[in-house]
C-alpha cells in the first residue's frame, strides 16, 4: 500500500501537554517496510522529519516545519526464552505501558518497576527512561533503526546506544537522523526485585511485604506514580520537564553549605545527582501558574497545561523556573522534552 500523506493535522491530542499546533504534513507509518518506502520516497524522502510516538517527551511551541512521521509500528512476540534470559521484542509504536504489562502476563518479569510511564516502546530507548531505581539500558538488548539518509538498517546494541542518564545517541548525534522501528529487552533470569527506591521500600514497609513479587511491584509503582504524577489524560503534562543536574563533589558541598536540606544521590562515578525538584520546590515555584501553565502542586518537577496554555506559554514557564533556580543555586536546569 502507498504511504497516505496527510495534511493540515491538528496535533492537540498528539501531545501529552495537550498543546494546539497543526501538522502541514504527517505521514501514518506502520512497518519497517513503510519507512523504508518513506526514505525512497521522491518527495517526502528528502523532507526534514519529526518523528512522533506517544509525544509525551514533546513542547510544541510552533508548527512543526518538518514531516511529522507518526510511528505507528506494532507488534510484540517472544523472540526467545532461554535459561538465562528471555528476550522480548515490541514495535516501536507499541504503548511502553502496554508492553510492561504484556510482559507480565506472559510470566515474564523485569519491567514491573518501569510501570506506566507513558510513551511508546519505540521512544523508550531514545530517553533512556527510568524510575523507581530501574533504567531502560539495564534492560536492554538491541534496536533496529532505518537511517533516514539511506535507508539501511541497523541493529544497535547497547553499547553502540550509548546510554546515558535520560540520554542515548539518538538525542545527540542521531536526532532525527534515524527512525527505531523495533525494541529488544532483555529479562535476565532469576528474577530479582529492585526494591531500593525509597518511595518503594516505604510502600511495601507500610504494607508489611518483606518479599514482593513482580505483580505487587508493578501494582505499587503504578499506585506511587498515580499519587505523585498528574495524568497527562487529566491534565497536560510531559512527566518530568527538567532532568536532575549531575554535578561533581566540589559544587555539591558548596550548595550543601548553603542549603543543607537539598536532596542528592551519590552516583558511582563520584559525582551527585541533585533532585531538581527539590530546588525548584526551595525556589518558591512548586504551584504557582504563569499564563495558562503551572509547576505541579504534587511535583515540582512536572508543568501542566491549566487548560489552553499554548507551547509558548509553558516554554515561558519553563524559562521563568530555570532562571529562579539558577539564580538561587548557580545550576542551569536542562529541558527534559524535546523543544519544537
Ligand atoms: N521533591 C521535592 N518537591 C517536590 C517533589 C519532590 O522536594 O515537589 C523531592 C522529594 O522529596 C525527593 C526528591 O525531590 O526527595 C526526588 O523526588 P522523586 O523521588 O519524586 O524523584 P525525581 O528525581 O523528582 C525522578 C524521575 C522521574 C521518576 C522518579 C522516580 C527525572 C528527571 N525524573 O524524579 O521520571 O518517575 O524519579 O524514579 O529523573 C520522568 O522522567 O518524566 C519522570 C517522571
Amino acid at each position: 500500500m502507498d504511504l497516505q500523506l496527510e495534511t493540515h493535522v491538528p496535533l492537540a491530542a498528539m501531545n501529552t501537554f495537550g498543546v494546539a499546533a497543526h501538522a502541514a504534513r504527517l505521514v501514518r507509518v506502520h512497518s519497517q517496510r513503510e519507512v523504508r518506502q518513506l526514505v525512497d520516497h521522491p518527495e517526502l524522502g528528502v523532507l526534514p522529519k519529526l518523528v512522533l510516538g506517544g509525544g509525551s517527551n514533546l513542547l510544541l511551541t510552533r508548527d512543526p516545519q518538518a514531516l511529522v512521521v507518526k510511528i505507528e509500528i506494532g507488534g510484540l512476540r517472544v523472540v526467545r526464552d532461554g535459561a538465562d534470559a528471555t528476550i522480548l521484542e515490541a514495535g516501536a509504536g507499541v504503548g511502553w505501558h502496554d508492553l510492561v504489562r504484556w510482559s507480565l502476563e506472559q510470566g515474564f518479569g523485569g519491567l514491573e518497576n518501569l510501570a506506566l510511564i507513558p510513551g511508546t516502546a519505540g521512544a523508550a530507548p531514545v530517553q533512556n527512561i527510568g524510575a523507581y531505581g530501574l533504567e531502560l539500558a539495564e534492560r536492554f538488548e538491541s534496536l533496529d533503526a532505518v537511517d533516514l539518509t539511506t535507508g539501511r538498517v541497523v541493529t544497535l546494541d547497547a553499547a553502540a546506544c550509548r546510554f546515558g542518564y535520560r540520554d542515548s545517541l539518538f538525542k545527540r548525534e542521531l536526532a532525527g537522523k534515524s527512525i527505531i522501528t523495533q525494541l529488544r529487552l532483555r529479562l535476565p533470569k532469576p528474577w530479582r526485585p529492585v526494591l531500593g527506591y525509597a518511595d518503594l521500600e516505604r510502600h511495601f514497609g507500610k504494607l508489611g511485604i518483606a518479599a514482593p513479587d513482580a505483580w505487587q511491584i508493578f501494582e505499587a509503582v503504578c499506585t506511587i506514580r498515580r499519587a505523585k504524577l498528574p495524568d497527562p489524560a487529566v491534565l497536560g503534562n510531559a512527566g518530568s520537564f527538567f532532568k536532575n543536574p549531575v554535578v561533581n563533589r566540589t559544587i555539591r558541598n558548596e550548595i550543601l553549605q548553603d542549603f543543607p536540606e537539598i536532596v542528592s544521590y551519590p552516583l558511582e562515578d563520584g559525582t551527585y545527582k541533585l533532585a531538581a525538584a527539590w530546588m525548584i520546590d526551595a525556589s518558591g515555584w512548586k504551584g504557582k501558574s504563569l499564563g495558562r501553565a503551572a509547576v505541579d502542586a504534587r511535583h515540582a518537577l512536572v508543568l501542566v497545561n491549566k487548560g489552553g496554555a499554548s507551547g509558548e506559554e509553558i516554554h515561558a514557564l519553563a524559562s521563568a523556573v530555570q532562571q529562579a533556580v539558577a539564580q538561587k543555586f548557580g545550576i542551569t536546569l536542562e529541558y527534559e522534552p524535546v523543544l519544537v
